[in-house]
């Protein structure tokens, strides 16, 4: 039947030519009129003729084109339709053809675009994937593992993990992903230049419809940050319990001393009793630094948001501030632009401008200079605290903002200093929006600037 639809039309004319001049030549002994004979034949002919035509119009063509289309269909073109005018039983079948062309075009267009999506997704995860089939041969690395090994998909797609991936940890996650066949986890360590980058990899089986691992897939993680986080954490409860430990330690001491009792010496019990007295002030002015510190880092931390005027403002603290300057004498200037005025947390600003100014009062040299300048920009208010003291060396510049952080331990204790004074006020700034920079150089003195937005976006009470 097939050989009907696709054999050409001149086949088969050319065949019944033939077929009617035999039937002509056989017929011919028997018949006295040949010319009767070949008129009948030759009109028979004709009708053959006219049949095949009409045949070929209505079936053959419109067949070979659905053949065609159904041809096309196969290698993926599902663009591809019958525009045959015909009728009947073809006209249903090519219409027939024509819907599934469309349905399996629309199939496709959905597969083409959910595996774009799925490529997407997984191009753009922050965690690496590999894919790793039975027999070891990579079948998929995500852009993040290109990123974290070097190389382009075509370094890796249809290779031995073992051959590609020199991390022995890899290799023993494949081997325990496909020996146990269950999920496990690891951590190692990943160089990238000078960079140390901690990565944890989870290794889990996939399983085919039998129940059979048929592959496994890695998932790494760069989990760096969450370390250097965890180091953080160890390295404040230490350096707290440091803190808490040496004041304690004298206060103990001391009153063990006193409660011996055989202390004659009044003098010497004054002076005892002046070192418990300090020393329990530092522990509680500690304290109150580390209880401020974490309401701050409190994400829910509320602001009281009201305007502020900071010439008024500074009235109420500098009293304190000329009296320090005095006693450490220091030439101390304050220039604060007339009518600022911007919005925030009034006892938190203040709080700033004592840490500022307590430092600097504290890191300059009698006969230095202390200066406060408060100006206002477009958006900002810019604070200036600025002195001509010790200053800051280049590389300590960045972490004087850590909590507990001292350039000079035994110096800023004996300052009285607990070394959470900056990073109180760059919580400050934060949570308000601002901004803060350092510009120092040791002995030439330090200024600090702080840019805080007039009319900050950030939510709180308003007073
Ligand atoms: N103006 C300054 N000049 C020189 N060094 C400074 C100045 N301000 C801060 N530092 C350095 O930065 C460190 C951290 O300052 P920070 O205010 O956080 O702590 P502190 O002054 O030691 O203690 P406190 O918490 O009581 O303020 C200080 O110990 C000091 O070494
Ligand atoms: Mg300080």
């Amino acid at each position: 039947m097939r050989a009907f639809f696709t054999r050409p039309l001149n086949v088969y004319a050319v065949a019944f030519f033939f077929l009617i001049a035999g039937a002509g030549i056989l017929l011919s002994p028997i018949t006295s009129n040949l010319i009767i004979l070949a008129a009948v034949l030759f009109i028979l002919y004709l009708l053959i003729l006219v049949v095949l035509l009409i045949l070929n119009d209505k079936y053959m063509k419109p067949v070979g084109k659905m053949s065609n289309m159904v041809g096309e269909m196969l290698k993926g073109n599902y663009q591809a339709r019958i525009h045959q005018a015909a009728d009947g039983e073809v006209e249903t079948l090519g219409n027939k053809i024509n819907q599934l062309a469309r349905n399996l075009s629309e199939l496709s267009i959905q597969e083409q675009t959910r595996s774009e999506q799925l490529t997407s997704v997984i191009d753009n995860m922050n965690s690496g994937l590999i894919l790793v089939d039975g027999k070891g041969y990579i079948h998929l690395v995500n852009r993040k593992i290109l990123e974290q090994f070097g190389g382009t998909t075509k370094n890796y797609h249809g290779y031995l993990y073992y051959d590609v991936l020199e991390h022995e940890v890899i290799h023993q996650m494949v081997q325990h992903t496909f020996l146990y066949e269950k999920s496990s986890k690891e951590e190692f360590t990943l160089m990238d230049g000078i960079d140390k980058h901690y990565v944890e990899i989870v290794g889990v089986p996939v399983f085919n419809e039998r129940n059979l691992v048929k592959g496994a897939v890695l998932v790494l993680y760069d989990i760096t940050e969450m370390k250097k986080l965890e180091l953080t954490r160890k390295d404040f409860v230490a350096n707290v319990s440091h803190e808490l430990k040496t004041p304690i330690t004298s206060i103990k001491g001391f009153a063990e001393t006193l409660l011996e009792g055989d202390m004659k010496d009044e003098k010497a019990v004054q002076e005892f009793l002046q070192i418990i007295y300090k020393e329990s002030h530092r522990l509680q002015l500690l304290i109150n630094d580390l209880l401020v510190l974490s309401r701050l880092e409190n994400e829910n931390f509320p602001l009281v948001l009201s305007e502020i005027h900071p010439e008024k403002m500074l009235e109420e603290i500098m009293p304190a501030i000329r009296q320090k300057a005095e006693q450490k004498q220091l030439d101390l200037s304050i220039d604060v632009e007339e009518g600022i005025v911007f919005k925030a947390d009034r006892d938190r600003i203040i709080q700033v401008f004592i840490n500022l100014l307590d430092n600097a009062l504290s890191y300059t040299p009698a006969g230095g200079e202390v200066g406060l300048h408060v100006n206002a920009l477009q958006d900002y208010v810019h604070i200036l605290v600025r002195d001509s003291g010790i200053g800051i060396a280049k590389e300590d510049q960045p972490r004087i903002f850590e909590r507990f952080y001292r350039v000079d331990k035994a110096r800023s204790r004996n300052t009285g200093g607990t070394g959470l004074g900056l990073a109180i006020v760059k919580h400050i700034i934060e949570v308000h929006e601002g901004k803060i920079t350092i510009d120092s150089e040791p002995d030439q003195g330090t200024s600090i600037h702080i840019y805080l937005p007039k009319e900050s976006a950030i939510s709180g009470h308003s007073q």
